[in-house]
């Protein structure tokens, strides 16, 4: 199996997905102590995590963190891009900085839009939708990948320890693949690392929210991050903690920096052996790894390092079209756009395939599939707060107790409700856009 983050397929099986590439299930234990947890994070939307540990921790110990994800305008807003921008104005009401890139090199690369029509694309239908859905201007930052040089210059330096095999077995690259594309993943690793640069708050750990398609950009930028570290901090196969350093010179003046850290946070035992490049801490558990490791991380740039935390991410399922196949900009009736009118929408979930039986009585007899159900999976990811009343929609459903012509006329007037209320507030984000756009 290969991801294409490119390509416009679904995947049917996520739990498989999420095993074959050493995803971490995204469970009730994950979420469970975060505040008030969005719907997206409750329901198994979010389904798959790396590295989440690293944003419970920031929160839970009151520390920064950041959120950066990006978007590539290729069409219009629609639903499925809504679950994005939904989870980012979760993390951004529990604290998170906010950083949002519009991948206007990968969109010129990969989709042949120009620069001008990605610009005006995003800002007309994405950005106002946004401001809209209630993101708030105070600690985010909306850029264009081609107007930041940060990431652009990352994106060319870190390239340096990336070689041509490792790109073509992740993204499958030939002989005819146009440079730009070739370098669209190493920009988005930029987008992703380089709010760990001291002008943009410095290092910290980052979460970054994606569909799954996103995995091997994620695995990527993982991967830079970690290879640039100068310490690496890990349980030997002796079960001690172990702070090894990687590079070949300063190794005494990065042995004694990491005692000093280390001491300060507490620990005394430690063994040193410079031979082997290492410093051992013995009162130290492994429990505490990541605290050392973030300690270690700050003070890299002091040596000429990044520092790079390796990237958080959670990934959520794609929506399913309402034709039944995928919700898409090129197919109008297959998806619900922000900018519909409530007229265009009603007649859309009319049309919409539902789980129901094939008559009234089998319905009564046997129950509807909510599983199956376009209609259902609108209630689960948008329109439904309370999970009580979604579980209640759910049980009587499968009792035979619901049907869906009703059923569908419920949904519309809600989604009418939410069309006409991001509606009104898109009038008047265009007077408070500069407030968003670095
Ligand atoms: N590649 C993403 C997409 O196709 C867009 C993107 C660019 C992005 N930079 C990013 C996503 C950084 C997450 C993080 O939608
Ligand atoms: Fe779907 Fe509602 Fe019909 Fe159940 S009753 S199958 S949830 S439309």
């Amino acid at each position: 199996m290969k991801i294409d983050p490119w390509s416009s397929s679904t995947y049917q099986d996520y739990a498989r997905l999420r095993d074959e590439f050493g995803i971490e299930e995204f469970s009730e234990n994950t979420w469970r102590n975060l505040p008030h947890p969005h719907r997206l994070l409750r329901r198994g939307v979010i389904f798959g995590h790396r590295g989440f540990q690293n944003i419970t921790e920031s929160i839970e110990n009151k520390k920064p963190w950041a959120i950066l994800t990006g978007l590539m305008p290729s069409g219009k807003m629609h639903l499925g891009h809504k679950m994005v921008i939904d989870e980012v104005i979760y993390y951004q009401s529990i604290g998170a900085d906010i950083f949002i890139a519009i991948a206007d090199i990968e969109a010129y690369g990969t989709r042949g839009f120009s620069l001008s029509e990605t610009k005006e694309l995003a800002v007309q239908e994405y950005i106002k939708n946004y401001i809209a859905l209630g993101l708030k201007p105070e600690r985010c930052h909306i850029y264009f990948q081609s107007k930041n040089s940060y990431v652009k210059d990352l994106a060319f330096l870190l390239g340096k320890k990336i070689n041509w095999s490792q790109m073509t077995a992740t993204y499958g690259f030939n002989g005819s693949t146009n440079m730009t594309h070739i370098f669209s993943p190493m920009v988005q690793t930029g987008d992703i690392l380089h709010v760990q640069l001291k002008p943009f708050g410095g290092i910290r750990p980052v979460l970054v929210p994606v569909g799954v398609d996103q995995d091997p950009h994620i695995r990527l930028s993982r991967y830079v991050a970690q290879a640039y570290r100068l310490y690496n901090v890990i349980k030997t196969k002796d079960e001690k903690i172990g702070v090894f350093i990687k590079p070949d010179d300063s190794i005494s003046e990065l042995l004694d920096n990491a005692e000093k850290i280390i001491s300060a946070l507490g620990f005394q035992r430690f063994k040193r052996i410079t031979e082997y490049k290492a410093l051992y801490i013995l009162d130290a558990q492994e429990k505490d790894i990541s605290q050392i490791d973030h300690a270690l991380a700050i003070t890299e740039p002091d040596f000429k390092g990044y520092g790079f935390i390796q990237p958080s991410a959670t990934f959520h399922r794609f929506m399913t079209g309402l034709t039944g196949d995928k919700m898409s900009s090129s197919k109008p009736e297959s998806a619900i756009f922000l900018t519909d009118t409530p007229d265009e929408a009603r007649k859309k979930i009319m049309h919409a395939k539902t789980g129901g039986a094939i008559s009234l009585e089998e319905q009564k007899k046997n129950g509807g599939k909510p599983d199956e159900c376009m209609i259902y999976e609108l209630l689960l990811y948008h329109l439904i707060e309370d999970d009580d009343q979604l579980h209640e929609i759910y049980r009587t459903c499968r009792s035979g107790e619901r049907m869906c012509g009703h059923c569908k006329k419920e949904t519309a007037d809600l989604m009418c409700a939410l069309l006409q209320d991001i509606a009104e507030k898109r009038l008047h984000a265009e007077d408070v856009m500069d407030k968003y756009l670095d």
